[in-house]
Parts: C-alpha cells; structure tokens; sequence
C-alpha cells in the first residue's frame, strides 16, 4: 500500500525545486515534469525510495525504472561501461528524450533496475530536472507519473489526477513539449535494439551510428505467450483508457462510412485536427495528420478526454509508422490491445 499524503501541487520555482531536492535527499518520492511526460522521482541508489515509487503508481516490481542524470560525469557509477555506439548516441541525443539501456554500475539499487544487470539512462533536457539533480547531486529513477496501465501524464493537473494523495509534491512546469516518453535503444546486445519508440527516431539514430537499428518485436506485435520482453514495460497493457479503442486504418471517406456505419450512444471518434465537425459522431483530435510531432503532444491528454466524456467505444485514426509517429502509433497500439481493422 503507498502512503497517504495531503498533495501540494507547486510552481517549479526557486522554492518548489528547493522543497523536490529536500525529498529526493530524504527518499521521498515526488512528481516533476520532464519533457517527455511528468514523472515520478526517488533517488536511483536508494533502494526504499525506488519501492515507494512503484507503490505510489501500482507498479509491478519486475518492470525496471531509468534513471536520470544531468551530466555525463555522473554516468560513472550508474553504468558500468559505456561502449563507443553509446558514446556517439549520447553526443548525439543528450540532453533529450533518449534512454539508453547500459550495463548497470555499482550506483544503482535493485529495484529501480528490477535486478537487470542492465540499466536505462537518459539526460533530460527539462530545466527542472536539471535543477534538481544539480542541487542535489543525485540522479534519479523515474517512470512516468500515472498509475500503472493509465495514460502518461503530460500536464500537472493529470498527474494530479492520478496521483492525488499518494504523494506529497506535484511540481507545475507547464505541458510537455514532446509528450510520448522517451525513445529507448539497449546497446548491451551484439546490435542496437529499438525498445520503445520516441521523440528521437530510429532513422536518426541509424543515421548517427552508420548501421542498422532494429526494431524490438515486441513494438508492432503482441507478445505470445511464454515469449520474454527485451523490455519488460513492453508485456503489460498500457497507455489504456478505460473505452474501448479500434484503430481503423484507411483513408478519411472510408473512416466517415465506418464511423456513420457504428454511431451510437457513447461510441466516439478519436482523429486528427480539423476532421471532427464532418464526422457523424462526437470526437476528439489528436494533432494534425501531417505533424506527428503534434499528435505526439496531444495523444495522452485526448486519450485522457475520451474518459473524461464517458466514452465508452473510440475509433482512431491511425497515424504514419516512421518517424515520430512510429511511437504515436505503438502507442495507440497498446491503448487499443492491438485491435486494427482495415477499411
Ligand atoms: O520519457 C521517459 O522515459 C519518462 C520520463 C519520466 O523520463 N519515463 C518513463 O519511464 O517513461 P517508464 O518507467 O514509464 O518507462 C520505462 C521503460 C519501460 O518500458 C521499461 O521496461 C524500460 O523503459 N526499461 C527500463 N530499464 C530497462 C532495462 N534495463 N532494460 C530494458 N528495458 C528497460
Ligand atoms: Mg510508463
């Protein structure tokens, strides 16, 4: 059971990062924004504190955290080695929404890596975090702030939501710029391995590295059963609103003869800006078709809305599958447990 707190919701001012570095040093957890999606922070060496996090959110404790570092010094320690691909990664992509999975160093407990001998790392580029692991000295293991299997939050207010009363401190830094969590790539195998798509595409990646990247499996398709995770996030469901989703792939006219065909009470549509007041039924919009950035930013709140309506059956749009909008689209994916239909 997580503790019961009465929630202050702050500015991330001078006073707010002041009472975060306060807790980081005590071992009690807290939610930041980053510029992925809000976040919930605990020091990555302390081993409570990491498990006060996965109860705050309801986490199964065999899902690893990453951890997050302000500066490439304090790398030492968290990974125990940083091979050449990693380095050109990092000078690369740091600061930013990139998490690289590395051989796990002496300075981080068991439970943010779920016993892995491998461990996430990303340098976030949010000013907060900056801040606070700078007046701190401590980097720290953080997933995103919902409860398990909900939405990441990219707003205050949505962490707020879902975490009302199981922490202490939520700090305001505004909405997420980018709005899906961070691209993570395990560079502890022979190849790089795509584990979860984000903001920093395996194109550029590949273009960085002059090699292939692969894609995990487990991205595009669902695990069968007895099948292990590469990534252990990648075997529970995710990113769900309690409706049920259908990503519908085909163009605009077939999506309006599919949706007029399955109007009814409580049946939306989830689809890109500027198409909803032709549709014959309620909807919601994600960002424009052409602007995955933009879809990226807008999915987890719209997903969010969908339940704040009372949705209870949602047809999506479906996005690109390069790019940026390959994570919207794994994304959606897993909120819609895999159900695509073809018009
Ligand atoms: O953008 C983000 O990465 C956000 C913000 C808060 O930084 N954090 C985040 O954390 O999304 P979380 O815990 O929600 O997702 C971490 C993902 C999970 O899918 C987990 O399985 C994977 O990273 N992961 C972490 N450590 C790993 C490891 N050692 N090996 C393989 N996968 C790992
Ligand atoms: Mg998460």
């Amino acid at each position: 059971m997580p503790i019961s707190y009465k929630t202050q919701l702050l500015p991330a001012d001078a006073a707010g990062i002041a009472l975060a570095v306060q807790y980081l040093k005590e071992g009690v957890p807290f939610a930041l924004p980053t510029e992925t999606v809000y976040g919930i922070a605990a020091d990555a060496a302390n081993d409570a504190a990491v498990r006060a996090v996965f109860a705050a959110k309801g986490r199964p404790q065999d899902n690893p955290l990453i951890v997050h570092i302000a500066d490439l010094a304090q790398l030492e320690g968290i990974a125990a080695a940083v091979p050449p691909r990693a380095q050109k990664l990092a000078a690369a992509f740091w600061p930013g929404p990139f998490t690289m999975v590395l051989p796990r160093g002496p300075r981080v407990c068991d439970a943010a890596t779920a016993g892995l001998d491998t461990v996430g790392v990303r340098m976030p580029s949010h000013p907060v975090v900056q801040a606070v692991i700078r007046a701190s000295g401590v980097a720290f293991a953080a997933p995103s702030a919902n409860l398990s299997g909900r939405p990441s939050p990219t707003t205050a207010a949505d962490t707020l939501a879902d975490m009302d009363g199981r922490l202490p401190l939520i700090l305001d830094g505004g909405p997420c710029a980018v709005g899906v969590e961070s691209t993570v790539v395990s560079l502890t195998g022979e190849r790089p391995l795509l584990l979860r798509p984000g903001a920093v595409t395996k194109e550029q990646m590949e273009r960085v590295l002059g090699e292939e990247v692969a894609l995990s499996g487990a991205i595009l398709d669902k695990l069968q059963p007895g099948q292990a995770a590469r990534s252990p996030g990648m075997k529970y469901k995710h990113y769900a609103p309690k409706a049920e989703l259908t990503l519908v792939k085909g163009s605009l006219a077939a999506f309006e003869r599919y949706a007029a065909a399955h109007a009814a009470p409580g049946v939306w549509a989830l689809c890109f800006a500027g198409e909803g007041k032709a549709l014959p039924l309620p909807s919601i919009e994600y960002g424009s078709e052409a602007d995955a950035a933009e879809q990226a930013r807008c999915l987890f709140a719209a997903l969010r809305a969908l339940d704040a309506h009372g949705a209870e059956t949602v047809y999506v749009r479906c996005p690109a599958q390069t790019g940026v909008a390959l994570a919207v689209y794994n994304r959606l994916l897993r909120a819609a447990a895999f159900r695509v239909v073809q018009v």
